[in-house]
Parts: C-alpha cells; structure tokens; sequence
C-alpha cells in the first residue's frame, strides 16, 4: 500500500517541477497549472498516508515506529514537511493570481482533507484531547483555504511582489517531500541490532514512540521499559518474540494488556540484541529458583580448562586471558552464552557479537546441553558479585 503514497508523492513533486520550470521559462500558465496539480495532489496524498500508516501501524508495527521515531523518522519529518507546507503554499501562490478557477479547486481541496483528519484517530504522542486536535487542524486547513479566498478578494493587489519568492517556495517544497522515499526504503533495512551499541537499538528502532526511557520517549501506550528491571529475562523473550495479548498476561506483563505491539514482529537474534541492551541499563529480575551447584560447575572448568584462557575473579589465565573475564560475560543474556558454549565458533562470535574480530581459540571447547544447563547460570550469577 505504500506504493499510493508514493504515486501520490510523485505527481506532487512533478506539480512542483512545472513551477519551477514554469518561473524559469518565463511562462505563468505553466506556473499556475503546477501550483493546481500541487495544490490537488498535496491534499490528496496527505490523505492517502494518513490512511495507509494506520494500516501499518497494526500490522508492521516496526515499519511505522522506524518512520515515527527510529532511524528513518527524520527524514520522514522533512518529507512531511514538504508535503503539508508544499500544499499549503500551493494555494497560497494561487491566491496571487487572477483566475479564480485554479484558486477554488485548490482551496476546496485543501478544506476538504480535513474530513480525513476528523475520520483519523488522534494519535497517543499528540499532546492534547481529541477535540483540540481536531480543532487545531480545522484552523489550519479549512481556515487557511478561507484566507487564501479572502486574499485573492481583497489582498491581492498589495501582496502581488510576494507572488514570485511564493511560487519559488511553492516549486521546492514539493520536491522536498520526496525525501520521503528514502525513509521508506531506510525503515525497510534489515537492521542488525547485535553490532550496533546496546544504547542506540532500542531507539534506533522505533520503540519509544510507544515507550519511555529514562524520560525519553512517549510514555503510551507501552509505559516506561523501566518496568523490565522486575521481570526475568525469559518471561520478556517470550513476550517479545510474540507480543500479542495473551503472552502479555500469561508472561506476567499485564493484567489487561491492550495488544498494541502484536503487531511488532521480531526476529529472535533482534530480541536477543534488544534483551541484551535492556539488560545492560537496568538489568532483569533473577528468577527465583535459580541455584547454582558450585560442584558441578568446577568440575567443568577443570575438565574444559576453561581458565586457561579466561580469569574468575583472582583465579585462572594472568589479566583475564585470551578470553577475557568470565565476569565480563555475565552481562550476555541467557540465549547469547547458551548459543555460544554450545558452538563456540568465529560465526557465532561475530553473529552473537561476542568480538567483532574473533581468533577463534574456543572452537574445539563446546560444552552439551547438560554443561550449559550448568555454567550458563554459574556465568550470570557472576555479575551481582
Ligand atoms: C505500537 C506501540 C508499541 C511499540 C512500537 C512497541 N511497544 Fe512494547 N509495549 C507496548 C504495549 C502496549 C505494551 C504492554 C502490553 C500490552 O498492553 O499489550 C508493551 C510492552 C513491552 C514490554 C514489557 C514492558 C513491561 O512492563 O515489562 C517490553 C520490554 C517492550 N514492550 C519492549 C518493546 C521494544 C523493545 C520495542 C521496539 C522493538 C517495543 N516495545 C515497541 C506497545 C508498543
Ligand atoms: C583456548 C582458549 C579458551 C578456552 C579453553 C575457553 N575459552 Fe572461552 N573464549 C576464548 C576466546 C578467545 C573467546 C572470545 C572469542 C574469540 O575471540 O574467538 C572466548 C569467549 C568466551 C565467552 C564469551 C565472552 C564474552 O565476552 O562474552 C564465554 C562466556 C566463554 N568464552 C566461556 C568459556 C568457558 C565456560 C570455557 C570452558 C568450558 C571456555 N570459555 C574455554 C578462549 C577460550
């Protein structure tokens, strides 16, 4: 369904390419059919995107919330910009000229894309009721279509020098709006979270136009990620590899969800990037059952050698070894130290984002699922030490 908006967003843009060509030529028919096709299209695609993202918001949840708030959302806001203004100006440059037809199409067109507002819900992040919003928009689309009638009636004669920087103004703006193509293609990358900074995934990726962090962000409807310091990490993989209604209250994350992220489709390498960065900023509940049999643990690092190359506390390889100290680990989720004992290869290094350029030294030193089953909550113990 983008492809409408993007149609939509051509024809627009080409409205403004004759403007511009139009002033360049020296020919005001040129300009003033330009401003027409801007003045019908802009509306028209306005409506069109507002149509289509509430489509997407519930279904591709991230691709909406990358263009709201994550990686692409500010190129989004220029092509917005270009767009609303670019229609507004539109208008505003036919005002200036002498044939009322052209004036009236635009200008009943702007008018009229405020019953699309009025069918629109108003999103959470606007910050007043309703109505207000409703209002505000009423003012300045019904509104500034009535001014331009008004100005073409009374005004004209004494503001005709604004006419050209206006039809300037009203060529680029248009085009402006394309930089919205860019956004769609920018929230459609794949991103990998894993070699990306634990601080940057969780606003890189659009969540806090529902969430807060630290007092970032929207606070509706998803809350502040706060919260996550009193769950356990499994309970929120489980929800976060489906976070629909049910797993909300089956997992313990509310009494009455609203089931606005079902449609956040995450892959599960993506949870574990985003669980390692939440974790990495206020950590999780320990589950309660949790007990760590030192005696098993140490005949593992016995038989393994693993502190040949790896330091606990003051035991083990001088300076923490070649792998570095095993307390360093303990900040890895669960799924990622799981992964990696069990196939401790360079893939896995770089795919779990143990070590960017990994040497490799732990291949042949994999543990069965009995020893992880082990070690892995021997290693998370590590960090509250
Ligand atoms: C469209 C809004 C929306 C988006 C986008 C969104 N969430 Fe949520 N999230 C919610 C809601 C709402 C809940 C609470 C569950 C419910 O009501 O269904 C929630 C719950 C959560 C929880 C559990 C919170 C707790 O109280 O323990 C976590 C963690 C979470 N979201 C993480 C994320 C992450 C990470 C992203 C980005 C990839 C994200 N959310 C994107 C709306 C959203
Ligand atoms: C021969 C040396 C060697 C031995 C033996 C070894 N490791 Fe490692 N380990 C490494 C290296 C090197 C890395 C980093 C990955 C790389 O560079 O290939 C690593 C990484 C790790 C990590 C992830 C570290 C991080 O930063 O998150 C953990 C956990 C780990 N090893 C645990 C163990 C355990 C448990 C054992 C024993 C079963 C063990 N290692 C045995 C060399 C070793």
């Amino acid at each position: 369904m983008i492809w409408l908006i993007e149609t939509g967003l051509v024809l627009f843009a080409l409205g403004g390419l004759v403007i511009l060509a139009g002033g360049l030529a020296k020919k005001p028919l040129w300009k003033e059919i330009g401003a027409l096709i801007a003045s019908i299209m802009g509306p028209l695609t306005l409506a069109c995107c507002w149509f289509v993202l509430l489509h997407v918001r519930q279904n591709e949840t991230i691709y909406w919330a990358r263009l709201m708030a994550g990686d692409a959302a500010e190129m989004f806001a220029i092509g917005s910009l270009g767009l609303i203004v670019g229609s507004g100006l539109a208008v505003g440059a036919l005002s200036l000229e002498d044939r009322f037809a052209s004036l009236r199409a635009g200008a009943i067109f702007l008018a009229l894309s405020w019953i699309i507002l009025l069918l629109h819900p108003t999103p959470h992040y606007v910050p007043f009721p309703g109505w207000f919003d409703k209002l505000v928009w009423f003012m300045v689309l019904v509104g500034g279509a009535g001014i331009c009638v008004v100005v073409f009636r009374k005004l004209k004669d004494c503001l005709r020098p604004f006419s050209t920087p206006l039809f300037i103004l009203a060529g680029v703006f248009p085009l402006l709006s394309l930089v919205t193509f860019s956004a769609h293609r920018q929230a459609q990358v794949f991103l990998d979270l894993g070699s990306m900074p634990t601080e940057q995934r969780v606003s890189m990726m659009g969540c806090l136009v529902c969430h807060s962090m630290n007092g970032e962000g929207q606070p509706n409807p998803g809350g502040g990620l706060e919260a996550v310091a009193s769950r356990t990490e499994d309970e929120l993989r489980e929800f976060l590899l489906e976070p629909t209604e049910q797993n909300a209250k089956q997992f313990n994350i509310r009494e009455n969800p609203t089931g606005d992220m079902a449609g956040v489709h995450l892959t599960p390498g993506q949870v574990n990037a985003l669980l390692e960065a939440l974790s990495s900023i206020y950590g999780f509940r320990q589950p309660v059952s949790e007990n760590v049999s030192m005696e098993g643990v140490e005949s593992i690092l016995t038989a393994k050698t693993c502190l040949a190359c790896h330091s606990v506390g003051d035991r083990g390889a001088a300076g923490g070894g070649v792998g570095g100290p095993l307390e360093d680990a303990a900040k890895r989720s669960r799924e990622t130290l799981r992964v990696w004992l069990l196939n401790p290869s360079t893939d896995n290094a770089k795919q779990l984002g143990i070590r960017e350029n990994p040497i490799g030294a732990m291949g042949s030193f994999a543990l069965t699922e009995a020893e992880t089953d082990v070690i892995v909550p021997w290693i998370l113990s590590l960090k509250e030490k």
